[in-house]
Protein backbone atom coordinates (compact mmCIF):
# COMPACT_ATOMS: atom_id res chain seq x y z
CA UNK A 1 0.00 0.00 0.00
CA UNK A 2 1.51 3.49 -1.27
CA UNK A 3 1.94 6.00 1.35
CA UNK A 4 -0.12 8.98 0.83
CA UNK A 5 1.57 12.73 1.36
CA UNK A 6 -0.07 15.12 2.88
CA UNK A 7 1.23 18.72 3.89
CA UNK A 8 -1.82 20.91 5.12
CA UNK A 9 -3.58 20.56 7.81
CA UNK A 10 -6.87 20.99 6.18
CA UNK A 11 -6.39 17.86 3.76
CA UNK A 12 -5.44 15.61 7.19
CA UNK A 13 -8.39 16.85 8.97
CA UNK A 14 -10.40 15.83 5.26
CA UNK A 15 -9.00 12.54 4.92
CA UNK A 16 -9.72 10.99 8.80
CA UNK A 17 -13.14 12.80 8.52
CA UNK A 18 -13.72 10.62 5.53
CA UNK A 19 -12.27 7.35 7.53
CA UNK A 20 -14.27 8.16 11.22
CA UNK A 21 -17.54 8.86 8.30
CA UNK A 22 -16.75 5.40 6.99
CA UNK A 23 -16.47 4.02 10.76
CA UNK A 24 -12.51 2.93 10.29
CA UNK A 25 -10.71 3.26 12.85
CA UNK A 26 -7.02 5.19 13.20
CA UNK A 27 -4.44 5.28 14.59
CA UNK A 28 -1.77 8.18 14.89
CA UNK A 29 2.29 7.96 14.99
CA UNK A 30 3.78 11.20 15.90
CA UNK A 31 7.50 11.74 15.16
CA UNK A 32 10.08 14.45 13.90
CA UNK A 33 11.50 12.07 10.97
CA UNK A 34 15.06 11.27 11.10
CA UNK A 35 12.86 7.09 10.67
CA UNK A 36 14.46 4.59 11.88
CA UNK A 37 13.44 0.66 12.89
CA UNK A 38 12.26 1.88 16.52
CA UNK A 39 9.72 4.11 15.13
CA UNK A 40 8.67 1.03 12.34
CA UNK A 41 7.97 -0.57 15.50
CA UNK A 42 5.51 1.81 16.04
CA UNK A 43 3.89 2.12 12.78
CA UNK A 44 3.67 -2.12 13.31
CA UNK A 45 1.65 -1.44 16.24
CA UNK A 46 -0.54 1.12 15.45
CA UNK A 47 -1.30 -0.74 12.38
CA UNK A 48 -1.91 -4.29 14.73
CA UNK A 49 -4.91 -2.53 16.46
CA UNK A 50 -6.44 0.00 13.78
CA UNK A 51 -7.85 0.00 10.49
CA UNK A 52 -5.73 3.23 9.53
CA UNK A 53 -2.45 5.04 10.62
CA UNK A 54 -1.42 8.49 10.18
CA UNK A 55 2.76 8.86 10.65
CA UNK A 56 3.06 12.51 11.20
CA UNK A 57 7.09 14.40 10.54
CA UNK A 58 7.81 17.43 11.76
CA UNK A 59 10.65 18.57 13.97
CA UNK A 60 8.46 21.03 16.51
CA UNK A 61 10.31 24.37 17.33
CA UNK A 62 8.53 24.51 20.47
CA UNK A 63 10.19 21.73 22.01
CA UNK A 64 13.93 22.88 21.59
CA UNK A 65 15.43 25.34 23.81
CA UNK A 66 17.80 27.91 22.25
CA UNK A 67 21.20 26.33 22.60
CA UNK A 68 19.87 22.91 21.17
CA UNK A 69 20.33 20.93 18.27
CA UNK A 70 16.76 22.40 15.85
CA UNK A 71 19.02 23.44 13.47
CA UNK A 72 21.04 20.32 13.39
CA UNK A 73 18.35 17.53 14.15
CA UNK A 74 18.48 15.17 11.17
CA UNK A 75 16.42 15.85 7.99
CA UNK A 76 15.28 13.50 5.32
CA UNK A 77 12.22 13.55 4.22
CA UNK A 78 12.79 11.57 1.05
CA UNK A 79 14.76 8.74 2.98
CA UNK A 80 11.55 8.43 5.56
CA UNK A 81 9.08 8.11 3.22
CA UNK A 82 10.71 5.62 0.88
CA UNK A 83 11.33 3.52 4.35
CA UNK A 84 7.24 4.17 5.50
CA UNK A 85 6.70 2.91 1.58
CA UNK A 86 9.18 0.18 1.92
CA UNK A 87 6.96 -1.29 4.88
CA UNK A 88 3.40 -0.53 3.25
CA UNK A 89 1.94 0.40 6.33
CA UNK A 90 1.21 3.75 6.74
CA UNK A 91 -1.82 5.37 4.94
CA UNK A 92 -0.55 9.02 5.73
CA UNK A 93 2.37 10.80 6.01
CA UNK A 94 1.43 13.76 7.27
CA UNK A 95 4.03 16.37 6.42
CA UNK A 96 3.27 19.99 7.73
CA UNK A 97 5.85 23.41 7.91
CA UNK A 98 6.51 25.25 10.44
CA UNK A 99 4.17 28.40 8.72
CA UNK A 100 1.72 25.64 8.57
CA UNK A 101 1.52 24.24 12.23
CA UNK A 102 2.35 27.89 13.85
CA UNK A 103 0.89 30.07 11.06
CA UNK A 104 1.98 33.56 13.73
CA UNK A 105 5.29 31.67 13.86
CA UNK A 106 4.50 31.32 17.59
CA UNK A 107 1.17 29.37 19.38
CA UNK A 108 0.36 31.80 22.21
CA UNK A 109 -1.43 28.73 23.55
CA UNK A 110 0.86 26.33 25.62
CA UNK A 111 -0.30 22.73 26.85
CA UNK A 112 1.63 22.25 30.02
CA UNK A 113 1.33 19.47 32.56
CA UNK A 114 3.15 21.67 35.11
CA UNK A 115 4.60 19.46 37.80
CA UNK A 116 5.74 16.61 35.50
CA UNK A 117 6.69 18.96 32.76
CA UNK A 118 10.30 20.11 35.34
CA UNK A 119 11.29 16.81 36.46
CA UNK A 120 13.80 14.74 34.93
CA UNK A 121 14.52 16.30 31.61
CA UNK A 122 12.77 19.35 32.58
CA UNK A 123 14.99 20.06 34.74
CA UNK A 124 17.91 20.76 31.83
CA UNK A 125 15.08 21.65 29.17
CA UNK A 126 12.51 23.37 31.11
CA UNK A 127 10.21 24.54 28.17
CA UNK A 128 10.80 20.55 26.48
CA UNK A 129 7.75 19.09 27.28
CA UNK A 130 5.24 22.04 27.65
CA UNK A 131 6.46 22.24 23.30
CA UNK A 132 5.94 18.71 22.80
CA UNK A 133 2.52 18.80 24.43
CA UNK A 134 1.45 21.83 22.38
CA UNK A 135 2.45 20.04 19.26
CA UNK A 136 0.88 16.50 20.14
CA UNK A 137 -2.50 18.51 21.43
CA UNK A 138 -2.44 20.17 17.89
CA UNK A 139 -1.79 16.81 16.08
CA UNK A 140 -4.16 15.38 18.40
CA UNK A 141 -7.36 17.88 16.82
CA UNK A 142 -6.16 17.39 13.31
CA UNK A 143 -5.93 14.45 13.37
CA UNK A 144 -8.58 13.05 16.05
CA UNK A 145 -7.73 9.54 15.59
CA UNK A 146 -8.87 6.84 18.04
CA UNK A 147 -4.66 5.85 19.39
CA UNK A 148 -1.76 7.44 19.41
CA UNK A 149 1.16 5.70 19.96
CA UNK A 150 4.60 6.60 21.20
CA UNK A 151 8.06 4.79 22.15
CA UNK A 152 8.61 3.88 25.52
CA UNK A 153 12.22 5.24 25.27
CA UNK A 154 10.82 8.11 26.18
CA UNK A 155 9.19 7.14 29.44
CA UNK A 156 8.42 10.88 30.59
CA UNK A 157 6.97 12.23 27.20
CA UNK A 158 4.94 9.05 27.61
CA UNK A 159 3.49 9.44 31.00
CA UNK A 160 2.77 13.88 30.08
CA UNK A 161 1.01 12.92 27.00
CA UNK A 162 -0.69 10.25 29.29
CA UNK A 163 -1.70 12.82 31.53
CA UNK A 164 -2.63 15.02 29.55
CA UNK A 165 -4.87 13.12 27.48
CA UNK A 166 -6.91 11.82 30.93
CA UNK A 167 -6.88 15.84 32.20
CA UNK A 168 -7.87 17.30 28.92
CA UNK A 169 -10.30 14.49 28.10
CA UNK A 170 -9.11 14.10 24.48
CA UNK A 171 -10.96 11.19 23.35
CA UNK A 172 -8.11 9.11 22.17
CA UNK A 173 -6.46 6.22 23.69
CA UNK A 174 -2.43 6.63 24.12
CA UNK A 175 -0.82 3.16 23.50
CA UNK A 176 3.20 2.76 24.53
CA UNK A 177 5.58 0.45 22.31
CA UNK A 178 8.37 -0.82 24.06
CA UNK A 179 12.20 0.58 22.87
CA UNK A 180 13.67 -1.02 19.90
CA UNK A 181 17.72 -1.66 20.46
CA UNK A 182 20.76 -2.76 18.71
CA UNK A 183 22.13 -6.00 19.84
CA UNK A 184 24.33 -4.15 22.27
CA UNK A 185 21.75 -2.70 23.97
CA UNK A 186 21.71 0.78 22.97
CA UNK A 187 17.89 2.12 22.43
CA UNK A 188 17.56 3.57 18.78
CA UNK A 189 17.39 6.74 18.41
CA UNK A 190 17.78 9.90 16.06
CA UNK A 191 20.44 11.12 18.07
CA UNK A 192 22.91 8.44 17.68
CA UNK A 193 23.74 9.92 14.05
CA UNK A 194 25.56 12.30 15.82
CA UNK A 195 27.92 8.99 17.62
CA UNK A 196 31.05 7.53 16.55
CA UNK A 197 31.69 3.95 16.98
CA UNK A 198 33.33 4.23 19.99
CA UNK A 199 30.58 6.80 21.60
CA UNK A 200 28.38 4.32 21.04
CA UNK A 201 30.06 1.31 22.26
CA UNK A 202 30.39 3.87 25.58
CA UNK A 203 26.25 4.57 25.37
CA UNK A 204 25.77 1.16 25.07
CA UNK A 205 26.75 0.70 28.40
CA UNK A 206 23.71 3.05 29.87
CA UNK A 207 21.11 0.20 29.18
CA UNK A 208 23.69 -3.01 30.16
CA UNK A 209 24.04 -1.01 33.77
CA UNK A 210 20.52 -0.26 34.19
CA UNK A 211 19.73 -3.87 32.96
CA UNK A 212 22.16 -4.94 36.04
CA UNK A 213 20.42 -2.65 38.42
CA UNK A 214 16.82 -4.44 37.14
CA UNK A 215 18.60 -7.66 37.61
CA UNK A 216 19.31 -6.36 41.54
CA UNK A 217 16.06 -5.03 41.90
CA UNK A 218 14.52 -8.83 41.16
CA UNK A 219 16.89 -10.23 43.26
CA UNK A 220 14.80 -8.25 46.26
CA UNK A 221 16.95 -4.95 46.31
CA UNK A 222 13.63 -2.52 46.37
CA UNK A 223 15.75 0.98 48.69
CA UNK A 224 14.84 3.36 45.46
CA UNK A 225 18.43 5.34 46.70
CA UNK A 226 20.54 2.43 46.79
CA UNK A 227 19.57 1.30 43.50
CA UNK A 228 20.05 4.75 42.52
CA UNK A 229 23.29 4.71 43.74
CA UNK A 230 25.07 1.98 42.64
CA UNK A 231 23.93 3.04 39.23
CA UNK A 232 25.25 6.26 39.29
CA UNK A 233 28.75 4.72 40.55
CA UNK A 234 28.87 1.68 37.38
CA UNK A 235 27.41 4.62 34.95
CA UNK A 236 30.76 6.91 36.50
CA UNK A 237 33.35 3.65 36.19
CA UNK A 238 32.64 3.25 32.57
CA UNK A 239 33.11 7.22 31.99
CA UNK A 240 30.01 8.43 31.39
CA UNK A 241 28.49 11.84 33.51
CA UNK A 242 25.01 11.37 34.03
CA UNK A 243 22.81 14.02 34.36
CA UNK A 244 20.43 11.86 36.64
CA UNK A 245 19.59 8.69 37.56
CA UNK A 246 16.40 8.81 39.12
CA UNK A 247 13.69 6.43 39.94
CA UNK A 248 10.21 7.65 39.39
CA UNK A 249 6.78 6.72 39.91
CA UNK A 250 5.58 4.95 36.21
CA UNK A 251 2.53 7.30 36.47
CA UNK A 252 2.70 10.51 38.54
CA UNK A 253 6.96 11.03 38.04
CA UNK A 254 6.84 11.75 41.55
CA UNK A 255 10.90 10.40 42.97
CA UNK A 256 10.45 7.00 44.56
CA UNK A 257 11.67 7.58 48.16
CA UNK A 258 12.50 4.38 50.35
CA UNK A 259 11.08 0.91 49.01
CA UNK A 260 9.84 0.91 46.24
CA UNK A 261 6.31 -0.65 46.39
CA UNK A 262 4.55 0.82 42.90
CA UNK A 263 5.68 -0.09 39.30
CA UNK A 264 8.24 2.83 39.06
CA UNK A 265 10.47 3.95 36.19
CA UNK A 266 14.38 3.84 36.57
CA UNK A 267 15.13 6.96 34.18
CA UNK A 268 18.60 8.38 33.53
CA UNK A 269 19.81 11.14 30.84
CA UNK A 270 23.67 10.88 30.33
CA UNK A 271 25.69 12.90 27.60
CA UNK A 272 27.76 10.98 25.77
CA UNK A 273 29.89 13.27 22.79
CA UNK A 274 27.62 14.98 20.86
CA UNK A 275 24.35 13.34 22.18
CA UNK A 276 22.13 13.41 25.78
CA UNK A 277 20.97 10.14 25.11
CA UNK A 278 18.01 9.29 27.64
CA UNK A 279 17.06 5.50 28.38
CA UNK A 280 14.66 3.89 31.42
CA UNK A 281 13.96 0.56 32.50
CA UNK A 282 10.47 -0.44 34.39
CA UNK A 283 10.72 -2.28 38.03
CA UNK A 284 7.57 -3.28 38.17
CA UNK A 285 6.30 -4.89 41.37
CA UNK A 286 3.59 -7.00 39.86
CA UNK A 287 0.84 -4.51 42.08
O1 LIG B 1 9.04 11.93 20.34
C1 LIG B 1 9.08 12.75 19.41
O2 LIG B 1 9.60 12.46 18.33
C2 LIG B 1 8.45 14.12 19.60
O3 LIG B 1 8.63 14.58 20.88
C3 LIG B 1 6.96 14.17 19.19
C4 LIG B 1 6.12 13.28 20.08
C5 LIG B 1 6.81 13.74 17.75
C6 LIG B 1 6.42 15.59 19.31
O4 LIG B 1 7.11 16.47 18.48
Amino acid sequence: MPTTLLHTPGEMSAITRGWRDAHETSALVPTMGALHRGHLALVEAARKISQRVVVSIFVNPLQFGPREDFDQYPRDIEADLDLLNQQGLTDVAFVPDKSQMYPDGHSKTEVLVSSMASVLCGQARPTHFAGVTTVVAKLLNLVQPDFAVFGQKDAQQLAIVKRMVRDLNFPVEIVGVPTVREPSGLALSSRNRYLSAQQKSQAACIYQILSQTHQRFLQGERNSERLEEQAWTQLSEVGLHPEYVSIVDRDSLVPVAGEIRRPATLAVACPVGPARLIDNILLDTGS
